[in-house]
């Protein structure tokens, strides 16, 4: 009897990569131990990590084969990760029916789609994952990049800019705080929005989908609102083209704001549309001189009319940055958390970690992903499937069809009728217990009464974010059955002389160390939980 033979474990590919100027690598040495680990091998071009600082050497210490030239590379490689999108010569040098994992923009590059579908190859493209699956979080690059991106056009804004950020009280005299106003807060904005708050600053944000004020709050921001109602969200977590009505009243917000702010990192974008014009030359003209302008939009146009992409100009007196490799400028830090995201896919794609990557299209990820299957056009995918997108809820539900009307958002208070009606009937209640009870269930029975009303009306006011820390605390607090314990131990005819079962004191010993620990665990473990949400 014969067994078929086990297919060659896979081999993935990491070229240098060629777009000019970019600095990033598609894998880190750390990560190459761990695709090692899942089965496959790993071949690495010569010089490929250099400009991100991780050399040919610390590659080959950990387990990659150092391959010279892009052409050996591409050739011998079974799956390539890469960070650009491909030009037509690397496409040229592509294996014929060879796996590429890379950004590829498939409704900006309709041409390199063609290309690669004529190598007959599999595309997952990592800008097309779908993102709002919480599985997918761990492999979205988007936000990755949009992170180190904010927190850079922060940074390259404080080099332009020929002040402190935070306040200052010195000798010389007083240093006011600098005035940044960040327009859009998705993840890039959110990043900057934190790290110029880190710096000290004064921080304002605005954002055409009102969901994020909170978020600009909790990173220390505030969120100033446009002066006209209109629903900002277009799906998907994104954004959508407001209306001419809209946009006046945005227009005047922002004109205040750009009189009065010292930095304006504009970061809005509307997916597959140019990027909204919302700082327009007669803004920047009323900029103090020497303000800084970070355009992160400069790409898809730029929200600035007088950004330059890929460069920084002065106008006005005012310096508008429109760098357009912001990630690419830490690269160290942007390769590092890229390759996690794709090592994350690679461990969705090889889950027999045999060293073999299998492109499962029933999986809602991976099918996002997936722009490209054995040469087909898979692109778009189908719009996920309902059970993944949480129900909207419906805009004018009557209240009075909503039951149990306590906690947060499940409803208003409950009409002045009912409760009326409620404590009438809790009223005789009480006076029947009080009528016909003996006396000891009496209190015993108020006090429970009470303990569930103060129960009640403190769990429902807490925070749903804060239950956890909440009911750890609750765990500690419980452990008053301590008292209970040290009245065994020592019963109070033990002061008349009377000696106390040693049985029952053993027990209380045990019951007062087992309590111990879950009052001093409750409150240690309440302790390290609250810690997270402290900045
Ligand atoms: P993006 O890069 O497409 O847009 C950036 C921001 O610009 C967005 O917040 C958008 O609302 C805003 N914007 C667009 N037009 C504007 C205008 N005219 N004026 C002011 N602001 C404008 O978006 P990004 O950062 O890629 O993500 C958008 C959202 O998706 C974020 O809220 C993010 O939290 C959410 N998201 C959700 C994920 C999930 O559920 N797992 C994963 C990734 C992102």
């Amino acid at each position: 009897m014969s067994s078929s033979p086990t297919p060659p474990v896979q081999r993935i590919g990491i070229p240098r990569e060629t777009f000019p100027g970019e600095k990033r690598v598609a894998t880190v040495p750390d990560v190459v131990e761990k695709l090692i680990k899942l089965g496959f091998q790993v071949a690495v071009e010569a010089g490929a990590g250099e400009a991100a600082n991780f050399s040919d050497d610390a590659y080959r210490a950990a387990g990659a084969e150092i391959v010279e030239g892009a052409a050996a590379l591409w050739a011998t490689s079974d799956i390539v990760f890469k960070v650009r999108p491909p030009s037509e010569g690397e496409v040229a040098l592509m294996r014929e029916g060879g796996t590429l994992i890379d950004f590829i923009w498939p409704a900006q590059n309709p041409e390199l789609m063609q290309q690669l579908a004529g190598k007959q190859a599999t595309v997952l493209a990592i800008d097309c994952l779908p993102r709002t699956l919480s599985r997918a979080q761990k492999m979205d690059a988007l936000t990755s990049m949009a992170g180190v991106s904010g927190y850079r056009a922060v940074i390259e804004a404080a080099n332009a800019f020929g002040r402190y950020f935070n306040g200052q009280i010195t000798a010389a005299g007083k240093v006011p705080p600098a005035k940044v106003f960040i327009a859009g807060a998705g993840v890039a904005g959110l990043a900057a929005i934190g790290t110029a708050a880190g710096l000290g600053a004064i921080v304002r944000a605005n954002d055409t989908r009102a969901e994020v004020a909170d978020q600009v709050k909790s990173l220390g921001g505030e969120f100033v609102k446009v002066d006209y109602e209109e629903e900002g969200s277009g799906g998907g977590g994104y954004a959508k083209v407001m209306s001419e009505g809209f946009q006046a009243a945005q227009r005047q917000m922002y004109a205040q704001q750009a009189k009065d702010a010292d930095i304006i990192i504009t970061t809005a974008l509307i997916p597959g549309k140019p990027a909204p014009k919302l700082i327009t030359a007669e803004m920047v003209q009323s900029m103090k001189p020497g303000s800084v302008i970070v355009d992160m939009a400069a790409e898809q146009g730029g929200n600035c009319e007088l950004t330059v992409p890929g460069e920084a100009v002065v106008r006005h007196g005012v310096t508008i940055i429109g760098y357009t490799d912001l990630a690419s400028r830490l690269a160290k830090q942007s390769s590092t958390l890229y390759a996690t995201n794709l090592l994350r896919l690679t461990e969705e794609l090889c889950k027999a970690k045999d060293g073999h990557a299998v492109v499962n299209m029933e999986d809602d990820a991976i099918r996002g992903l997936t722009v490209i299957k054995d040469g087909a056009i898979t692109w778009p995918a189908p719009p996920l499937k309902p059970a993944a997108v949480p129900a909207p809820k419906p805009a004018t539900a009557p209240v009075a069809e909503k039951k149990g009307g306590h906690g947060h958002g499940s409803g208003g208070p409950l009409p002045a009728k009912t409760v009326v009606v409620l404590f009438a009937v809790a009223a005789v209640l009480f006076w029947l217990i009080g009528a016909f009870a003996p006396a000891a269930f009496l209190g015993h029975f108020t006090v429970f009464v009470l303990a569930c009303f103060i129960g009640y009306m403190v769990v429902w006011n807490v925070t749903p974010a804060l239950h956890t820390p909440l009911m750890s605390v609750t765990n500690a607090i419980s452990s008053i059955i301590a008292i209970g314990a040290l009245v065994q131990i020592a019963p109070p005819d033990a002061a008349a002389g009377g000696r106390p079962d040693e049985l029952i004191r053993w027990l209380a010993f045990a019951a007062l160390v087992l309590t111990a620990v879950n009052m001093f665990g409750g409150f240690a473990v309440t302790r390290r939980m609250l810690a997270m949400f402290r900045k």
